[in-house]
C-alpha cells in the first residue's frame, strides 16, 4: 500500500488513521517505508529480531551491516544504549532532534540481528513530523537504514521506494520529498574523542565548535581499501548507477575542457555519455544527457538533488558520467564522500 500523507494531515482524523495502520504494522513485526529529513526509511520493530531480519531480506543488505534505531525522546535512550558519556547529551541537546546518529555500548534489549552481531548500537533521534510519528505507534523504537535496494541510491522521494521496493514491504507513507537529500552524520560516542564515520549535514566545524575534538575516519577521504571503514555500511560500494561514473577536479575551466573533451571523445566512439555540472556550468557542456546538480552559491541545493540525479542517469542509460567535484568542508563533504564512493573513488585531475 501507498498512503500519502503531509505533516498538517498528521492532526485529522485521515492522518491519525493512516499513521496508526503503519504502526500496527509495525508492532505486527512488518515492514513500512517513512520519510524521514535525511532520506527516506524502511522501518521495522528494532526491538524484534524477525522484524529486523526482513530489512536484510528486503533490501538484499549484507546481514553485517546494521541499522540505525531511531526514537523520539531522550527517555527512550537509556533502554538501548549503556554508557552514555555526558558530550553525548550536549550533543543531543544541540543536535537532537535532526540529521545526526550517534553509537553507543547497547543494552540486552537490542537483538543483534539489529546491530548486525555488534555490541554497539546506532541511535537517531529524526525531526521529521511523520518519522516521529510512526516511531510513536510503532512502539517507539524503529530500525531503519535507506528504503534503498542495497547498492542503489538512497531514495529522496517516496517513487524512489516504490522503484526498489513496491511488492516486498508492508506499507509505504509517501510525504513527498525529504529536506536534506544525504543521510545523517554518525558520531562514534564510544571513542575518546567522539569520530565521525559518516559525513552528513550535522558538520565536523559543527559539532568542533559544540565539544571541542572531533576526529573523522580517514577510510571516509583516503580511498585505502586495505584499511575497513569503522561504519560497516560505508565499505560497501553504495549508491551506485549503473554508468561508469568518473569525478573530475581541477580548477573549473579545466574541469569544463576535460569533461568536454573526454566526453567528445566517448561519444565520437558511440557511446551515450552523461554529465553533472551545476547552475553555474551546465550550460557549457556538451554531452548526450547533461543534468544541473544544484548551485554552488547553496550548496545544500547540491547535496538534496544528488542522488535522484544519479537515478535520473540509470533511467537515461548512459555508459559514462563525468561530474564535477565539490570542495570539503561543512556539507561539502557529506556530498564528496557519496560521489566518491559512487564513483568507486575514481577522479581524474584536469
Ligand atoms: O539518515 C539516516 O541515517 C537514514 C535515515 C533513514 O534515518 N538511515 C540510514 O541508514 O542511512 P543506513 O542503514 O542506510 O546506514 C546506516 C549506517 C551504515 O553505514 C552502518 O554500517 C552504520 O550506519 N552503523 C549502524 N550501526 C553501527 C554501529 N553500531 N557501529 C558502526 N556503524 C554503524
Ligand atoms: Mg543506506
Amino acid at each position: 500500500i501507498v498512503e500519502k500523507i503531509t505533516k498538517e494531515q498528521l492532526n485529522t482524523e485521515e492522518g491519525k488513521k493512516i499513521i496508526g495502520q503503519a504502526g500496527d504494522f509495525l508492532k505486527e513485526g512488518g515492514l513500512v517505508a517513512f520519510p524521514t529529513e535525511t532520506v527516506y526509511g524502511l522501518g521495522a520493530d528494532a526491538l524484534n529480531k524477525t522484524a529486523s531480519t526482513k530489512i536484510y531480506a528486503a533490501k538484499g543488505r549484507p546481514s553485517d551491516n546494521p541499522l540505525i534505531v531511531h526514537i523520539t525522546n531522550m527517555g527512550a535512550l537509556d533502554k538501548i544504549a549503556d554508557i552514555i558519556p555526558e558530550v553525548a547529551y550536549k550533543v543531543a541537546d544541540a543536535y537532537w532532534p535532526g540529521p545526526l546518529t550517534m553509537i553507543f555500548q547497547k543494552t540486552e534489549e537490542v537483538p543483534y540481528e539489529t546491530t548486525g552481531g555488534l555490541d554497539t548500537v546506532a541511535v537517531r533521534m529524526p525531526s521529521d513530523e511523520i518519522a516521529r510519528a510512526l516511531i510513536d505507534a510503532g512502539g517507539g523504537y524503529i530500525a531503519a537504514p535507506s528504503a534503498n535496494t542495497s547498492g542503489r541510491p538512497s531514495p529522496t522521494k517516496a517513487e524512489h521506494v516504490e522503484e526498489d521496493l513496491s511488492g516486498k514491504i508492508e506499507m509505504i507513507l509517501d510525504g513527498g520529498a525529504v529536506d536534506i537529500g544525504v543521510e545523517s552524520t554518525i558520531l562514534d560516542m564510544t571513542v575518546t574523542p567522539p569520530m565521525i564515520l559518516r559525513p552528513g549535514a550535522i558538520t565536523k566545524e559543527m559539532l568542533t565548535e559544540l565539544i571541542g575534538e572531533v576526529d573523522i575516519d580517514r577510510t571516509l577521504i583516503t580511498p585505502d581499501s586495505k584499511v575497513k571503514p569503522k561504519a560497516p555500511g560505508m565499505k560497501y560500494r553504495h549508491y551506485a548507477p549503473k554508468a561508469d561514473l568518473s569525478i573530475v577536479e581541477g580548477p573549473m575551466e579545466l574541469v569544463i575542457d576535460a569533461i568536454n573533451q573526454m566526453s567528445a571523445e566517448r561519444m565520437a566512439k558511440g557511446h551515450r555519455v552523461g554529465v553533472i555540472g551545476t547552475q553555474e556550468t551546465v550550460g557549457r557542456y556538451k554531452a548526450d544527457v547533461v543534468k544541473s546538480i544544484g548551485t554552488r552559491a547553496d550548496e545544500a541545493t547540491i547535496a538534496n538533488h544528488l542522488y535522484a540525479v544519479l537515478r535520473e542517469f540509470d533511467d537515461a542509460e548512459v555508459e559514462y558520467i563525468y561530474s564535477e567535484s565539490f570542495a570539503a568542508g561543512g556539507i561539502g563533504s557529506a556530498i564528496m564522500n557519496r560521489l566518491l564512493k559512487a564513483a568507486g573513488h575514481h577522479v581524474i585531475d584536469a
